[in-house]
């Protein structure tokens, strides 16, 4: 694997998910394949399962691991092709990731969309200038668009808790929240099971539609209650129109998880990839009854990025 920011840099899930399994059962037996390689962790975001969870996979594989948060500790990045750098950004990526990639044998980089302009952000200007000018291998840790790590664990936990010789219904539902939120982890999922062996509906209120890159082996539909029956996974997430780009059209009320939603299903397993708001997304008796499959996402979050980093490795 040459790099890692969407399912299209894997050439078979099944095989990485059993590489991520495995690796759960065996988690230092790679030690020696990281010896004397460092992997760059690059948050222009802020995070806690991403950025702990990667750096533990890569310490499992006895890499060193060197964070920094761009965005607060690091001179202001110019990203404009030929910018007089006149004004407030002091270095242009074209130094900043060549420099990393000096540094690094692995980088991974996380830069959420700003939400503003759809194009800007469904070009990955930013993740693409890293590929180009770092000259090392890149991990999305949660770009403009996709947030594969997290994905790769969703479909881990999914294969470790999916029923017993039965193709598995997957609901993605939309869910309230405060403010406008990414499509990332939405579209990600969508992506990710739309190459799986799951059966995939997406449920969300009008004007909510994800970019049918995303969604094209999914059933799309606005009436949740119709969507959650027989349901074996309810994958519950918020995220702002793509039509109407970065707005919130709705407050959602009646969207909400909760258990009167939960006996609509076939006694599903609820997912969710944190940070959640509880009692806006999901209620707190879905949350902390056993249902809740959040804790073991969280969990896979290491053994995913485990499986990339050491298929990275294998490349070098
Ligand atoms: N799910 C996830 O990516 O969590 P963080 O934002 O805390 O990294």
């Amino acid at each position: 694997m040459q790099k890692f920011t969407s399912v299209q840099d894997v050439a078979n899930i099944d095989e990485l998910v059993n590489e991520a399994l495995h690796l759960k059962q065996n988690p230092y037996k790679y030690k020696q394949l990281g010896e004397n390689k460092t992997l760059g962790l690059i948050f222009l975001n802020p995070s806690l399962r991403t950025r702990l969870s990667t750096q533990k996979a890569a310490l499992n594989l006895g890499m060193n691991v060197m964070v920094m948060n761009l965005d607060k500790e690091g001179w202001a990045l110019e990203t404009q092709e030929g910018a007089i750098m006149n004004g407030t950004t002091v270095e242009h990526i074209k130094e900043a990731a060549a420099v990393m990639g000096e540094y690094c044998d692995i980088l991974g980089i996380r830069s959420f969309p700003k939400l503003q302009n759809r194009d800007e952000d469904y070009n990955e200007e930013l993740l693409q200038q890293f590929i180009d000018y770092a000259g090392i291998p890149i991990v999305s840790l949660e770009s403009a668009t996709r947030h594969p790590l997290q994905s790769l664990a969703d479909l881990v936990t999914i294969t470790e808790k999916k029923p017993a010789g039965k193709k598995p219904k997957v609901v993605l539902t939309w869910a309230p929240h405060v403010k406008p939120i990414p499509q990332c982890v939405a579209n990600s999922f969508a992506e990710w099971m739309g190459q799986a062996n799951v059966e995939l509906v997406i449920t969300h209120p009008k004007g909510y539609d994800l970019a049918e890159e995303f969604t094209q082996n999914a059933t799309v539909t606005t009436n949740q209650d119709e969507a959650l029956k027989d349901a074996d996974f309810v994958y519950v997430k918020n995220w702002s129109s793509y039509i109407d780009y970065g707005k919130v059209l709705t407050e959602g009320e009646g969207w909400m998880m909760n258990n009167e939603k939960l006996a609509l299903t076939n006694n599903a397993k609820v997912m969710h990839c944190l940070p959640v708001r509880r009692n806006v997304e999901l209620s707190d008796e879905i949350l902390d009854g056993s249902n809740s499959l959040v804790l073991q996402q969280a969990n896979n979050r290491t053994y995913a990025a485990q499986a990339v980093l050491k298929r990275i490795l294998e490349t070098l």
